[in-house]
Parts: structure tokens; C-alpha cells; sequence
């Protein structure tokens, strides 16, 4: 086979992407980005690599969320904050519930690029390309605003640099030292579970306070004042990934540089398609999405196209069927795979196989619904004997009303009234709390039924 080049996806079948009209538009962009600084460096890819290496042995656990899609007109500081701060709470709850490590990886920092189930929308009997994530286009039903624009790339990479360099700055500064952990509290997730995260964070703080007094060396806690948060998003819009594409000096070998890891929608992991001969050749861990129509015939020729070494955490099966068909096609995957011999890391995506459309028009998803497949992958991974390894969820830190459900019970009705996203319906702060506690519940019976482990 011949060496793998960077641009080898330009000659493969492309689907989900923009048709650019104007080339020269294009071209300059892009080698205006290829100049840009990469937002990632190879030996974080490759730190994330080793995490999500053990969270395939169980010793483990990926906690992946974020926005559906980073919108431009959202992008604030206090947006970021919250976000990171559910997910630390999440973490924590996890970590102390589960007593497992947990790898926190966000969909943020280049989550902009939206694969969409039609190639047009039509409004009041106009019809227009449908909105493609604010890297492509935009939100406004307007033939200007649907036109694909390459200049927005630029946007999307400044404002991914930016929400990185907070992300950096939160993890590392003193904001995610443990000895905080009363401060991640969101002030209007007042709820049952909100109680008993304080009652979490008491346990932890004493905890502390014991190490303290026993007289624990402080560079033994070092460890316990910053977090390891990583980036990751959908690597769709292949223009963007390429010219941030990068090789590194270490290996010899490709980085995508837009973030530490990247994943391959359901709907653009054609065995023979752009995406596919994309991801194969950089070094970062890849995702890719299972859902209810992949074949044994494609996972076979992606697991060998994707990891050919069989490289521990190098790739991730998100599966996304839908609650109450988890038992129909958990079993057959991981059938599959077992007879390929392949590492893989399971995790449970609840969100892309649950999205209903209610009557007045609103896309949602039932916190039920969600709850149902997370708990039917944890049942089928016990009965398979494979390792639940993490949980995907679109979330957010902000109070919204997008899925219906959970302690405060958003219902139909209350849709209209916090309803901000520009793509899928995410799990509200208090929402995601919840779900939490409940992973933790079946992640901490998984464990005790199973042998004793390491952790990373
Ligand atoms: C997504 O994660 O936003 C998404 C579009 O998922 P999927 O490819 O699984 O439908
Ligand atoms: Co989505």
C-alpha cells in the first residue's frame, strides 16, 4: 500500500460536506489555516490515547459531553465555565460513586461541523439547504445564510483556540483543584441531586482534610489541583481537518490538530468514503459511531482500516441505537469484534438513536429514554463479559428546556421556554447531574461483579 498522504480523502467519495462555489475562496482559507498554530499536540493525542487504552480494561471511564454544535453567537465565557463545571461534577460523582478515574473529554473547541438527515429544508414552501453548523453556514432560512462560506472556518478555528485556551486555563489554574469541589454547584440546580452532590462534596472535603492532617506529602496531592480535560468533536468538514493537520516530530507520524480526538458520524462511516480514509491516517484516538444499520461486513473492514495495529484505545465504538434496541444490535457488534480480535473501547452514545419531534415542532429526547439504552448497555456488556468503557451525552452547563424529563420534569409544554440549541436537544445542567448519579449506580454494580482491577 502506498504511504498514506493527508490529502488522500480528496479522491474518496464525500458525502455530508459542503459544495463549495467559490474555489479560490476555498484555497485561500485553507492555506491561511494551514499557516495557524495546530489548537493539539501529538503527545496529548497520545496521553488520551493511553487513558482511553485503560478504560478498555476497566480501569477507566470516559465521560465525553458537550454542545450538540458550538454556535458563534453563544460563545461566552460563563458558557464554557458552566459546561466544565457540570462535567467536573459529573466526574466527581462518578469518580467517588464508581471509584474509577474518569477521563473528561468535551465536545467543545471544534464540535461545529453537523451532518443533517435531508440536504434541503423547505419553510412555508421555500426550499433551501439545510444549516450545516456555523463552520459551514448559517441558522437564518435566507438563501444568503444557507450558502456555504469558507471564511467561516476561520471563525470556528479562532473561536476553538479561545475556548481551548479557557479550557486550559480552568483545568490547570486552580479552578478544578479538588479542594473546590463545593464550588462547581451551578446556583439554579437546586434538586434532590444537588443535595446530594453537596453531600458528595462533604465526604470530599474531609477526605482532604484527613490527608491533610495525617501529614500527606503535598506532592502527593499535587495531582488532586488540576484535571486532565481533552477536546473532541466530529471530524466532518474535511477542508477544516486537513490543513490542520500536522506530522509530528516525535513519531514521523500525522496529527489532526484541531483536537485531541475526532470521531466519524453514523453517517459518514462509509468503509470506502473521505472520512474513513481521513481518520485512518492520523495518529489521534478516533471515535466512530455505531448505529442500528452498521453491518457486520463494515465494522470487519473499519476495525482493520481504522486500527490495523490493534493499538490499545486507539479506537472507540460510540454506539447510538435507541432506547429498547440496544438488545438487538449490542450483542451482535461486540460478537463482532470479539471474532476479529480487536481492542475497542464501548461507549454508549443515549442521545442520537432518541430524538423524537413533538407536535409543536420541537426536536427532544426523553431523560427515560436515555436513562433506558445507558442501562441496557451496562446489561448487555455484564451478559457479553466485555467493559463498559464511557458515556457520550450532549449537555450543557446553561438551564435550558430541550429534553423532557428528570427531577424538575421538563415536559412538552415548557420546550418553548429555554430552548437554545442550534442543532440537538442537550441535557440541562440539573439533567446531567442526574444521569450521573445513575451511571455511577450501574457503573459501581458492574464493577463489584467483576475482578479487581487497576487504574491508570
Ligand atoms: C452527533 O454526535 O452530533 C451526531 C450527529 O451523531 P451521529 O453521527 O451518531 O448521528
Ligand atoms: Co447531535
Amino acid at each position: 500500500m502506498t504511504k498514506w498522504q493527508k490529502s488522500d480523502w480528496r479522491a474518496k467519495p464525500r458525502v455530508q460536506m459542503p459544495d463549495y462555489t467559490d474555489a479560490a475562496a476555498l484555497s485561500a482559507v485553507e492555506s491561511q489555516l494551514s499557516k495557524y498554530p495546530p489548537l493539539v499536540f501529538a503527545g496529548e493525542s497520545r496521553r488520551l490515547k493511553a487513558h482511553l487504552g485503560a478504560a478498555s480494561r476497566g480501569e477507566a471511564f470516559l465521560l465525553q459531553g458537550g454542545d450538540c454544535a458550538e454556535a458563534f453567537d453563544q460563545f461566552s465565557a460563563d458558557g464554557i465555565r458552566d459546561t466544565f463545571k457540570v462535567m467536573l461534577q459529573m466526574a466527581m460523582v462518578l469518580t467517588y460513586g464508581a471509584k474509577v478515574p474518569v477521563i473528561k473529554v468535551g465536545r467543545m473547541a471544534g464540535q461545529f461541523a453537523k451532518p443533517r438527515s435531508a440536504p434541503t429544508e423547505t419553510q412555508n414552501g421555500m426550499e433551501l439547504p439545510s444549516y450545516r453548523g456555523d463552520i459551514i453556514n448559517d441558522l437564518a432560512f435566507t438563501p444568503d445564510a444557507r450558502n456555504p462560506e469558507p471564511k467561516k472556518m476561520l471563525q470556528a478555528y479562532t473561536q476553538a483556540a479561545a475556548t481551548l485556551n479557557l479550557l486550559r486555563a480552568f483545568s490547570t489554574g486552580g479552578y478544578a483543584d479538588v479542594h473546590q469541589v463545593h464550588r462547581w454547584t451551578l446556583c439554579f440546580t437546586e434538586s434532590e441531586k444537588a443535595e446530594a452532590y453537596r453531600e458528595l462534596a462533604n465526604r470530599i472535603t474531609d477526605t482532604l482534610d484527613f490527608i491533610k492532617a495525617a501529614g500527606v506529602h503535598p506532592d502527593a496531592v499535587h495531582t488532586l489541583r488540576s484535571v486532565e480535560f481533552y477536546t473532541s468533536h466530529e471530524g466532518l468538514l474535511l477542508e477544516y481537518e486537513d490543513a490542520l493537520t500536522r506530522l509530528d516530530s516525535t513519531s514521523g507520524r500525522w496529527l489532526a490538530g484541531s483536537g485531541h480526538m475526532i470521531w466519524i458520524g453514523d453517517r459518514t462511516r462509509q468503509p470506502d468514503g473521505a472520512h474513513v480514509e481521513f481518520c485512518r491516517g492520523v495518529l489521534n484516538p478516533i471515535g466512530l459511531k455505531c448505529g442500528p444499520s452498521i453491518t457486520s461486513e463494515d465494522i470487519k473492514i473499519l476495525l482493520a482500516k481504522l486500527n490495523p495495529e490493534n493499538e490499545t484505545g486507539r479506537l472507540t465504538l460510540i454506539t447510538r441505537f435507541g432506547a429498547n434496541k440496544v438488545p438487538d444490535n449490542l450483542p451482535r457488534l461486540i460478537k463482532t469484534v470479539q471474532e476479529e480480535g480487536a481492542n475497542v473501547v464501548w461507549v454508549c452514545d443515549p442521545m442520537h438513536g432518541n430524538t423524537v419531534k413533538t407536535n409543536s415542532g420541537y426536536k427532544t429526547r426523553s431523560f427515560n429514554a436515555i436513562l433506558q439504552e445507558v442501562r441496557d448497555f451496562f446489561g448487555v456488556h455484564a451478559t457479553e463479559g466485555t467493559i463498559p468503557g464511557g458515556v457520550h451525552f450532549e449537555m450543557t452547563g446553561q438551564d435550558v428546556t430541550e429534553c423532557t424529563g428528570g427531577l424538575h420534569d421538563v415536559t412538552e409544554k415548557d420546550l418553548g421556554a429555554r430552548y437554545h440549541t442550534a442543532c440537538d436537544p442537550r441535557l440541562n445542567a440539573s439533567q446531567s447531574l442526574e444521569l450521573a448519579f445513575l451511571v455511577a449506580e450501574e457503573l459501581s454494580r458492574f464493577r463489584e461483579n467483576q475482578p479487581a482491577r487497576a487504574t491508570i
